[in-house]
């Protein structure tokens, strides 16, 4: 439970997205007061479903627009609230112009984030969204498990210009909060999520993480890859957000991420609960993804070879020892995905 009271504002930025609509919608189930952040308050698909989320009492909404790039923007949305969750980046791993597309977003906004917080004064908890993708270095080797000791300290903008964005943002954000002074800073707290699956409120939230889903759900793939995804559900990762606010350590890394199941396995899964759909659940060889892979256009045969039929693992239980979490099973957040996507027709 965080501090309540309509003097106590929550801001979420990347409100539209999917773990900032989540993140929203747990606060005001809660009865807490919320603003949030969208790039563009006209479009119902970024806030329609956010005005229709469920308050407890004393809870209210706020929606403000807001783009990372715009300064003053920025730090309007910061002005006078106590508790920052900075979620907005870019969410795409590969573009043409990655500097620009990918690194600036995250770099440069937050670098008007923390300004703004520093600005406001007001400030007292600030949680950042980081990733799983700011702590795995290119090269691991398999069966290996990665803790929050751990930085993707190799990225390129050429190589991994994903890591490299989520790295830097989290640096930019950890170096100020050192530089601060000890009695006036606010507590600081990142949440690092792998692969969140879970129920989209937006058909803009099938663009990220639930592409890989959608994939499956169209049948884009004649077949799925000998592949592990590491799973954690939406709505823990929400929580675990909330309760980074108050709990936890001054200037934690919390990995967030409930367990792994193979693409196959998920298939499988899939096909059993939703029978009247089709689905493609043979794994295709190792070498016949590898010749996918060559041909695909957004992942190349270097991160097919160190991703494919190897086994990587995270260590979550600071996250359950300091923060409380108790996971979703990864199973129910890939099944409990499909829902809304049927019943909305977003197939
Ligand atoms: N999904 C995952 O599997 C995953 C895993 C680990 C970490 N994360 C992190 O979690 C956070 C949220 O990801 P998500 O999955 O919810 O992705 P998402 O649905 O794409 O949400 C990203 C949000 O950031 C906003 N945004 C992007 N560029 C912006 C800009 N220039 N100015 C203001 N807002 C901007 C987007 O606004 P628009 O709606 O206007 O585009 C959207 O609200 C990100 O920091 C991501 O790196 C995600």
């Amino acid at each position: 439970m965080i501090s309540h009271g309509p003097d106590v504002v929550t801001v979420v930025t990347g409100a539209s997205g999917f773990i900032g609509s989540h993140i929203v919608a747990n606060l005001l189930s809660r009865g807490e007061v919320v603003r949030a952040t969208v790039r563009d308050i006209s479009d119902p698909e970024r806030v329609d479903h956010l005005k229709n989320l469920k308050m407890a009492e004393g809870g209210s909404l706020e929606i403000v627009e807001m783009d990372l790039f715009d300064a003053d923007a920025v730090d309007s949305a910061i002005a006078g609230c106590s508790n920052v969750i900075h979620t907005a980046a870019s969410v795409i791993i590969s573009s043409k112009n990655p500097q620009k597309k990918i690194l600036d977003p995250s770099i440069i906004g937050t670098r008007n984030v923390v300004s703004a917080i520093e600005k406001s004064g007001s400030v007292e908890r600030f949680v950042h969204t980081s990733s799983t993708a700011a702590i795995r270095p290119l090269h691991w080797t398999d069966g290996q498990i990665l803790t929050t000791e751990s930085w993707a300290d190799d990225a390129t903008v050429e190589e991994n210009p994903y890591g490299l964005a989520k790295a830097s943002a989290e640096r930019i954000v950890r170096e100020w909060h050192e530089q601060q002074p000890v009695d006036s800073r606010p507590r600081l707290v990142t949440i690092h999520p792998c692969m969140v699956f879970g129920p989209p409120m937006s058909p803009r939230h099938l663009r990220g993480s639930l592409a890989l889903l959608m994939m499956m759900v169209r049948r884009n793939l004649p077949m799925v890859l000998p592949m592990q995804v590491s799973i954690v559900d939406v709505r823990d990762v929400a929580e675990a957000h909330v309760r980074g606010l108050t709990g936890g350590k001054d200037k934690g890394r919390y990995l967030v991420v409930a367990g792994d199941m193979m693409m196959g396995e998920m298939a499988r899964s899939l096909k059993k609960e939703y029978p009247n759909r089709k689905w493609k659940t043979s794994v295709a060889p190792y070498w016949l993804s590898l010749v996918a892979a060559f041909f695909h256009p957004k992942v190349d045969v270097a991160w097919a070879k160190r991703h494919l039929r190897k086994k990587l693992y995270w260590d979550a239980t600071p996250a359950e020892n300091e923060l409380g979490m108790v996971w979703t099973d990864p199973e129910k957040s890939v099944l409990d995905t499909v829902p809304p996507i049927l019943e909305q027709n977003w197939v």
